[in-house]
């Protein structure tokens, strides 16, 4: 790239654009930040926004560290609170009719992915766009409303609640609006899915090649091709409370990949990615042009991974990016000796060797090593971590952030969020250094991390998730879930400053930018979800008129100035 690229020219049409440049050292121009120097091998591919597009390069943007806010003191408030000269709006809340057949927005929203309209013809809209929404799971109480008895209907209320929403938006006289669209679709869990990839028509997933339904969406990503990475991470306790449906755990815990663009398109699920707790997956496109996915197993003592695929990502041929996820290396992380340690029954002995307790052996196929990722993990020396959930790439340095929760099992109440370089700044390097970021406590003010996102100037922002706020003493100086900011380069490196408190039970979850930086969209996810009964609420957050019923939405919030070169 070449520096008349920089400034407001479509970052996105770059992107399709790609070429792989080599580039050297780039001098922090800000007072505030010392001179970074860029991964040599870092591609203009790169994830910025996990995968979404920026309306300013990252990589020639003065570096702007210091909060665009005044930051807020913790608080217990019923209500999304912002700092001065910011305001938000409810968009497509739960319940809401946004398809021509009448389908509902789900509950729970989780990860957001953004899709500027006219993104497959190289554009970058910042004011109409598809959204895809993640829902992750339901409350009984909320969805079908029985919390005794799963009859047949209310479990079918609760498999159409779940999964994604591809939404367009628009934003007209500065109001965003679902508009209708023949793309808006529901993707839930029953709908048809295909499997791909190494364990597709194997014994570990009972012969099947299609499946039923996608659940668990929690985060996720967005690739370079413009396809949505959703999630399935707590699939584990749907085959009880289903029973009957012909729900099938060993169909789910899979990276579903999603065409938003194509209505009529049958979603992927990649089993070349492997079968856990799958959180996220923070995409990027290697110097060499493939593409690779960091991922987190979001369990105590898990591990973190690292997808990297067989073919190379072509700017011009999207049919092939389509089919780039189903082959390619898994890797898990081990952390005492920063490398990566390949999942392949083939080709790691130690796979061919693994014996569970009853002295049996573990896998016998490629198939079974993915399908149980977490297992294989482990028997090739994967560092157990506490809960990695989401990952980001930073969009200067290239280095990896990872958010882990916490680990009750160890004392790590607070959890941290760490980051890693590879070497050579090589994505698909097989070693990489680590360290602490920042560490959750008082002394810091947040709690249990969770989702990430950056903003172009390589700024971090990060919402926590902390299920025992109201329990558990240690985490009285929290206050409800939060969003925090962080700079990741100056003086104040690492610090953390509250920019939004979330509803009562409420976790903040799924944040993404526009492409202009001018709307940051975020889900509100499962406000009142402590409440005992209808009668007895805790949260009245986003119900609708006439009504208190509590309402899991998405919210766009303002006031920011737009991302400046
Ligand atoms: Fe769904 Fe790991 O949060
Ligand atoms: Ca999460
Ligand atoms: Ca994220
Ligand atoms: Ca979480």
């Amino acid at each position: 790239m070449t520096s008349q690229d920089t400034g407001t020219a479509s970052f996105w049409h770059r992107l399709l654009d790609t070429r792989l440049t080599r580039r050297s050292a780039l001098g922090g121009a800000a007072a505030t930040a010392a001179a970074v120097t860029l991964p040599l091998t870092i591609s203009e591919a790169e994830a910025v926004n996990n995968g979404g597009p920026s309306s300013v390069d990252p990589k020639t943007v003065r570096p702007q560290t210091v909060a665009p806010f005044r930051a807020i003191p913790s608080g217990n408030a019923d209500a999304l609170t912002l700092p001065a000269g910011f305001r938000y709006q409810v968009l497509a809340p739960w319940g809401e009719v946004f398809t021509d057949a009448g389908r509902e927005i789900g509950f729970n929203h989780d990860y957001i992915g953004f899709f500027p309209i006219d993104l497959l013809e190289g554009g970058q809209s910042s004011t109409d766009a598809l959204l895809t929404i993640n829902h992750e799971y339901v409350n009984a109480l909320f969805v079908g409303g029985d919390t005794k008895n799963r009859t047949p209907g209310q479990i079918r209320a609760e498999m159409e609640a779940m999964g994604v929403s591809v939404v367009r938006v628009r934003k007209e006289g500065g109001k965003w609006a679902i508009v209708p669209d023949p793309r808006n679709r529901r993707i839930d869990a029953l709908t048809d899915i295909e499997l791909t990839g190494p364990a597709r028509g194997s014994a570990a997933v009972k012969g099947a090649t299609m499946v039923k339904g996608t659940v668990g969406n929690c985060s996720g990503g967005q690739t370079p091709w413009g396809t949505l990475l959703t999630c399935e991470e707590n699939v584990d306790g749907y085959t009880k409370a289903w029973a009957g449906s012909g729900y099938e755990a060993m169909h789910q815990g899979w990276v579903t990949e999603i065409d938003p663009f194509d209505p009529r398109s049958t979603p992927k699920k990649r089993t070349a990615m492997g079968r856990f707790r799958h959180e996220n997956v923070a995409v990027t496109v290697a110097a060499d042009g493939r593409v690779v996915g960091y991922m987190g197993d979001d369990m105590q003592d898990s591990c973190v991974y690292k997808f990297v695929s067989r073919g190379k990502y072509n700017k011009g041929d999207r049919a092939a990016n389509l089919t780039l996820l189903e082959d390619g290396d898994l890797y898990v992380a081990n952390f005492g000796t920063g490398s990566w340690v390949l999942l392949d029954y083939d080709r790691n002995k130690k796979l061919q060797e693994a014996k569970g307790a009853d002295g049996k052996a573990l896998f016998a196929s490629q198939a079974d090593v993915l399908a149980d990722a977490r297992a294989s993990a482990l028997a090739v020396g994967g560092t157990p971590v506490d809960r990695p959930e989401d990952i980001e790439i930073h969009p200067r340095t290239g280095e990896v952030y990872v958010a882990l929760t916490n680990n009750s099992k160890h004392g790590n109440y607070f959890g941290q969020i760490i980051k890693f370089r590879e070497a050579g700044d090589d994505w698909t390097a097989q070693t990489f250094l680590w360290e602490v970021f920042a560490v959750g406590g008082p002394q810091s003010g947040f709690a249990s991390p969770d989702n990430l996102v950056f903003d172009p100037y390589g700024n971090l922002w990060m919402v926590t998730d902390n299920s025992d706020l109201s329990t558990n003493p240690i985490k009285g100086f929290h206050g409800n879930n939060a969003m925090f900011f962080f700079p990741t380069e100056g003086p104040n490196a690492g610090r953390a400053y509250r920019f939004a408190i979330g509803p009562v039970d409420a976790e903040m979850t799924g944040p993404v930018w526009s492409p202009d930086g001018k709307t940051l969209f975020v889900s509100i996810q499962h406000p009142g979800e402590d409440s005992e009964s209808l009668d007895k609420l805790r949260s009245t957050f986003a119900a609708k008129a006439g009504t208190n019923i509590p309402r899991p939405t998405l919210v766009a919030i303002e006031g920011f100035p737009g991302w400046r070169a």
